[in-house]
């Protein structure tokens, strides 16, 4: 039963009006549902089916009298209706059970508390309705519920009315100015308390501005605040788009399926993305919230004000949002280098989890042409590479004239549900004659094809012409369905430098004057040759600056050229990118390598990263003009995922023997230079969540992480001793978990006193404790030692299948996000993942298709794991009782070529 993008219709029946009443009780909460309905007249008379799901049907009604109804496959379908434009009333009575309702989607019980989640097809868990998005309706929502029990009652949109009831009851009644699809109605019933904010709009209106927590978490309510109110104002200033409500809610619950969800008016967030205090949180932690806070407040206008047309046009909302989070973010960073930090950030996530989906079997275009569970396709493809296709526009038309795609945008669809072909429209229409406009239908590929296309450049040098030519031609592998791609418009900012590391200023072939010294090409055919003139000697190319479209830039870079990159290049992308080939080079020849085989103990001894490269780190480490940030991100190695990326075959094992082996190679090469740099990067007065003061943290903590495996080598006790005391007096969680991650990825000694000891002090705090789980879970593994840990975390009696955040921390960080652990040449954690898929299946689908894609890649492990990883998924696939979301995806898997 897939859905396909060419099968859309408009809805029959139009709903204008919802009246909601909810008698809330976990057990057998009651909804009646008062709608006017109306015939669409430009679509051909059908019945009117309404989506439902898991529903308790007592009464349908029309106009007020008895109708006559039938079920076909879990819709509730109605004939011989009214069919004057006036419409007509019907009304539903329904219960549900929310305390039974695992799976989090719909109404759904969390500690006490009620919560909905509707995106995308949760509302027909509630009450039967038109469950697609482009059925936009106005909402009146009444809420009665015990008083004692749930003294807060929420709804979106304004509070008109709210009062005692009998018997200990009370309600409330909210209005929803705005029209809404269904995916955006929320309800919050529990007992709360609200961090409240009054603000002023640039517009001059008042807004009132809340966060929702349990009693108890107030005081880590201020963070969030802040990235609200400066969220608010950014999109101000930014896109002159103002809040559209006097009241705006974020409320917070610990059982979350993803990040947040934007409801109109009354976002719901995962704890994870709301509370923070110095205490509890991490740097880290800090960012996401702010990022997610902007990204669900944003959507206010690009989602909700303008929504997709159907879930095909997901990234319509998604990849907007996300470009517009991005850039939210940057500006906040401020300098010019904290942006790139981002930036770096930001591909690093696209590269080691896009990249590989889109090479895979769930590969899918930024706009899908087929799904069998949409819930599937909330995918990083969707968002993050969707969010690339909105950069590349940005980039095609400039940062004012995508202001004014933005502007029509709209001036054209305000209110609408739309499509992706009517946002490229727009921008394109408000920047006629761009890069863009003049090449839209070819531009639009990159919603139509998926797979990531290759850039491969080669240029030659003419010493006695002074000329330069650089040759970039594309192609782009098969994706499933897809068997050939017509060529991708691609942005390629470049520019060149001479050997000496200084920028060359860029004069084309009948250019009369040198230019700037970067500028953007494009590239929009199979090939394209460019002549460079008055270049005095071979050029070192610095191209695809920024990562300025989503590809795989392939060119035969010397070592020494990519030296010259990481000195000198001014784009900062590039220059941390170069550092990163050359790792990876180191590596990729490592892993290939017979002679520098690992020992017995699966250890290479052998230097893999030469003098020089260590040298070009150990200058960059050194270099006062450099943030911390952007130095530790230099230092990072590649990840064992992106290093499997680049290999036809897998062993997972050698990669990640590799990989630990240049970690320890950075450490000791560098021993004393990460000494010189923990000293210097020391916080001096009071915790702040900046990127600079974070920026330092990090260096901090990877000074640390190094100094602890050197010293774990040389069976020194100094700097172990040193971070065991940092872990006991640090001021924040930052500096504390990052001498905890050190002492146990260090495999210490100390290691298990500090975990414990860490455990004690932050039992009653799920968000730390859920740190605590992670960091075992996804430590390196030491002859297969994390597999057994995590085994014994399971019957922890903090572990807890049913919440998701908890799932994740422990199984998801050894499955998905520990490869070196789960994939055991005994095949004993795949066996752990078949059990894990199968049990979180039976609980939550949505969650159980996350952990069953940890195998996408299993047709490119090496033997004895891609077979055994292929028995593995035969035997989920093999159960008679899955979920349409697990069998979608191991569906997929196994028709891997
Ligand atoms: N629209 C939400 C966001 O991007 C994500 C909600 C996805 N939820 C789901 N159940 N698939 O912030
Ligand atoms: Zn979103």
């Amino acid at each position: 039963t897939a859905h396909h993008r060419g099968d859309y219709q408009a809805p029959a029946w139009w709903i204008d009006t919802v009246e909601l009443t909810f008698d809330l009780d976990p057990a057998k909460t009651r909804v009646l549902n008062r709608m006017r309905v109306r015939r669409n007249p430009d679509v051909a008379l059908q019945p009117l089916r309404l989506d439902g799901d898991e529903l308790n049907l007592a009464r349908v009604m029309v106009n007020g009298g008895g109708t006559s109804f039938r079920m076909d496959a879990g819709q509730l379908v109605l004939e011989n209706l009214p069919q004057d434009e006036a419409g007509f009333d019907l009304e539903i009575f329904t219960t549900c059970a929310p305390e039974k309702n695992t799976a989090l989607m719909g109404l759904y019980v969390s500690q006490g508390t009620f919560f909905t989640q509707c995106e995308a097809e949760g509302f027909r868990r509630i009450t039967y309705f038109l469950d697609r998005p482009d059925v936009m309706a106005s909402y009146q929502v009444l809420l009665r519920a015990d008083k004692a029990a749930y003294p807060v009652l929420l709804s979106n949109g304004n509070l008109v009315e709210q009062g005692e009831l009998d018997g200990g009851r009370h309600f409330a009644k909210w209005v929803d100015p705005h029209k809404k699809p269904c995916y955006l109605f929320a309800l919050v019933a529990g007992k709360l308390v609200a961090r409240q904010q009054r603000i002023t709009s640039r517009a001059g209106k008042e807004h009132l501005l809340e966060v929702y927590v349990r009693p108890g978490d107030l005081g880590k309510t201020e963070h969030a605040m802040h990235s609200l109110m400066a969220s608010v104002a950014w999109d101000e200033a930014r896109f002159g788009l103002s809040l559209d409500l006097e009241r705006f809610m974020i409320v917070a619950t610990s059982d979350f399926n993803m990040g947040a969800m934007e409801n109109k008016g009354l976002n719901v967030f995962n704890t994870k993305y709301v509370l923070a205090s110095q205490a509890t949180a991490t740097d880290q932690d800090f960012s996401n919230i702010e990022s997610v806070v902007g990204h669900e407040y944003f959507h206010n206008w690009t989602g909700n004000r303008i929504t997709c047309r159907d879930w095909f046009q997901l990234s319509l909302k998604e990849g907007l949002t996300v470009f517009r989070d991005q850039e939210f973010s940057m500006d906040m960073a401020g300098s010019p280098s904290a942006r790139a930090v981002k930036r770096i950030e930001d591909v690093r996530v696209l590269r080691t989890m896009q990249f590989p989906e889109d090479a895979g079997p769930m590969a899918h275009p930024v706009r899908p042409e087929s799904y069998v569970e949409i819930n599937n396709f909330y995918t990083v493809t969707i968002y993050e590479k969707g969010a690339e296709v909105v950069r590349m526009m940005h980039t095609l038309v400039g940062r004012d004239g995508f202001a004014r795609g933005m502007k029509l945008y709209f001036e054209r669809h305000d209110g609408q549900a739309v499509t992706c072909d009517d946002f490229a429209a727009a921008i394109a229409d408000a920047n006629p004659g761009s890069e863009l406009a003049t090449r839209l239908d070819a531009f639009k590929r990159w919603y139509s094809q998926a797979g990531t296309p290759c850039v491969k450049a080669e240029g030659s040098y003419d010493a006695a012409a002074q000329t330069y030519t650089l040759t970039l031609s594309q192609s782009c592998p098969a994706t499933p369905h897809q068997p050939s791609k017509l060529p991708f418009v691609i942005p390629v900012e470049l520019g060149l430098l001479a050997q000496d590391g200084s920028a060359l200023p860029l004069q084309m072939d009948g250019e009369t004057a040198p230019g700037t010294s970067s500028r953007t090409v494009v590239l929009d055919t199979a090939s394209l040759t460019l002549r460079f003139i008055g270049v005095a000697s071979p050029p070192v190319p610095s191209l695809l600056r920024s990562f300025s479209a989503p590809v795989r830039l392939d060119y035969a870079y010397t070592d020494a050229e990519l030296l010259t990159l990481l000195a000198y290049d001014s784009d900062a992308f590039n220059r941390w990118e170069a550092g990163q080939r050359l790792m990876l080079r180191c590596a990729i020849n490592a892993i290939a390598g017979s002679a520098d085989a690992p020992s017995a103990g699966g250890q290479f001894d052998v230097e893999i990263m030469g003098a020089d490269l260590l040298t070009a780190l150990r200058r960059t480490l050194r270099d006062p003009q450099l943030d911390a940030a952007y130095k530790e991100l230099v230092l990072t190695l590649p990840s064992e995922s992106y290093l499997a990326e680049q290999l036809d075959v897998v062993d997972p094992q050698r990669v990640h023997a590799v990989r630990e082996a240049m970690r320890l190679q950075l450490a000791t090469a560098l021993q004393s230079d990460w000494e010189a740099t923990y000293e210097a990067s020391q916080d001096t007065g009071a915790y702040r969540p900046d990127a600079a003061s974070a920026g330092r943290r990090a260096l901090a903590g990877q000074s640390l992480s190094m100094l602890c495996l050197a010293a774990q080598a040389s069976g020194d006790a100094v700097w172990p001793g040193k971070t065991l005391q940092r872990f006991k007096d640090a001021g924040n969680m930052t500096d504390r978990f990052g001498a905890l991650s050190a002492l146990v990825t260090s495999g210490h000694p100390h290691a298990a006193a500090a975990l414990a000891r860490f455990h004690a002090l932050f039992k009653d705090d799920a968000l730390v404790i859920d740190k605590w789980f992670a960091l075992q879970a996804g430590s390196p593994d030491r002859g297969g030692n994390v597999l057994p840990a995590v085994q014994a975390l399971m019957k922890h009696p903090d572990f807890q299948l049913t919440n998701p955040n908890r799932a994740r921390s422990l199984i998801f960080s050894y499955c998905n996000a520990n490869p070196g652990a789960f994939h055991r040449a005994d095949g004993v954690g795949y066996h752990f993942w078949v059990d894990r898929v199968l049990a979180l299946d039976a609980i939550n689908p949505q969650v159980a298709a996350r952990l069953a894609r940890a195998l996408d890649r299993w047709s490119k492990l090496a033997e004895p794991w891609r077979s055994a990883a292929q028995a593995a998924i035969t035997q989920v696939a093999g159960h008679a009782k899955l979920s349409k979301d697990v069998r979608e995806v191991v569906t997929r898997a196994l028709e891997t070529p």
